[in-house]
């Protein structure tokens, strides 16, 4: 109901926004109709997936800051985590006359008819970081090395099991993202490379049983409902012995996966909480890793990521060539995508002042 109201809405935007266009009499090629506050660069749009998680906010924001620094404008758009409502953003945006996009993909597979709007647009689209699937229409792509997040949560899991040096057998559960986003599974199939070994000599025990990927994803990355599923494993897999370990590919579902499991009595020294892994260094989480909850997580310099994004952007609408690092990992099923990759850094009670709060992502103000 919500959806379609906010649909219903954005339809009804759109078509003002439309009229107004057409009063202004502004030309499909921008150009010489625009007022003389947009010639200098002209103006990007972004199109985040959510606000309902801190880091598209803090993406959105680095964004719009790095464009207006190289002079562009910019209009930033959530799409609520509702893959109709961001098609619906993105053709508004064009319509505006946008120059360029960039686009962080609730829906990895929803967008091919928009960006084909773009294209005949000629406006260039930054795929950020998450890669856009099935469509020639996609320029550059932003992101970290996504395979490597997930290699360092399972790694952080073995060593703080000790499992290189014989120690076990644990119980491990194990969570995934949402199954419409890409980067899903690089995390999966990044931390299975480390833990599968101990899986198949019996040092990993899954009791759950559910270990395939269509078994454990989380749609929209949503932490209520792997808290439920967390609650649902406890309840039917645990009435003997307790969770070791819990691989969560991100801060928000590691919130609900530690709610699941202190609702069960876990969080004493009795019974305490297992190793529980992250991602995206969200302020709750670092909170929780400071307060020996959440174990570790996977921090992403999201400046370094706007940055990234911006100069591709503007090396585009320059007839140049951006900085790419990777022409072979990004294949979207109709391309390979060229690819600017981050390093990702795993962080936990031993590192987060060094990297987090000298490293300027975080003032130590913010995590008390
Ligand atoms: C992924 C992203 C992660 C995390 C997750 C949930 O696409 O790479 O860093 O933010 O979405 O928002």
């Amino acid at each position: 109901m919500r959806n379609r109201r906010a649909a219903l809405a954005a339809i009804a935007g759109a078509a003002s926004l439309a009229l107004t266009l057409t009063a202004c009499g502004q030309s499909g090629e921008g150009g010489s109709d625009e007022k003389p506050a947009d010639t200098k660069g002209g103006t990007i749009g972004i199109s985040m997936p959510t606000k309902s998680s801190e880091r598209w906010i803090t993406d959105g924001a680095n964004v719009e800051k790095d464009l207006k620094a190289k002079g562009y404008k910019t209009k930033l758009v959530f799409g609520e985590d509702d893959p109709d409502q961001q098609v619906s953003q993105i053709e508004n945006l064009i319509t505006q006359g946008v120059k360029a996009l960039i686009v962080a993909a609730i829906d990895n597979k929803s967008l091919n008819n928009v960006l084909q709007q773009a294209a005949d647009a000629k406006i260039p689209v930054i795929s950020y970081d998450r890669l856009i699937l099935g469509t020639k229409n996609v320029d550059y792509y932003a992101s970290f090395d996504n395979e490597k997040v997930g290699k360092l949560q399972g790694q952080y899991i073995v060593d703080k099991l000790g499992l290189a040096s014989g120690k076990g057998p644990f119980n491990i559960e194990l969570f995934a993202g949402s199954n419409d986003d890409n980067n899903t599974k690089y995390f999966f199939n990044g931390a299975m490379s480390v833990l599968q070994p101990y899986i198949d000599s019996k040092k990993l025990v899954v009791k759950s049983g559910q270990t395939k990927l269509t078994q454990v994803t989380t749609l929209r990355w949503d932490g209520a409902t792997a808290q439920k599923r967390m609650e649902d494993n406890l309840t039917s897999a645990y009435t003997k012995g307790r969770v070791d370990a819990v691989l969560s590919p991100y801060d928000g579902i590691s919130i609900g996966i530690i709610a699941a499991l202190k609702s069960d009595g876990y969080g004493t020294a009795a019974k305490p909480l297992p190793v529980i892994t992250g991602q995206d260094a969200e302020l709750a989480s670092v909170k929780s890793i400071i307060a020996g909850q959440q174990s570790m997580t996977v921090y992403k310099d999201l400046r370094k990521l706007a940055q990234v994004a911006t100069d591709m952007v503007d090396a585009s609408l320059n007839g140049k060539k951006p900085e790419i690092n990777d022409t072979k990992s990004y294949d979207n099923g109709t391309k390979v995508v060229p690819a600017f990759l981050l390093q990702p850094v795993g962080v936990d009670k031993t590192n987060y002042e060094k990297e987090l709060i000298q490293g300027g992502y975080y003032t130590a103000d913010q995590l008390k």
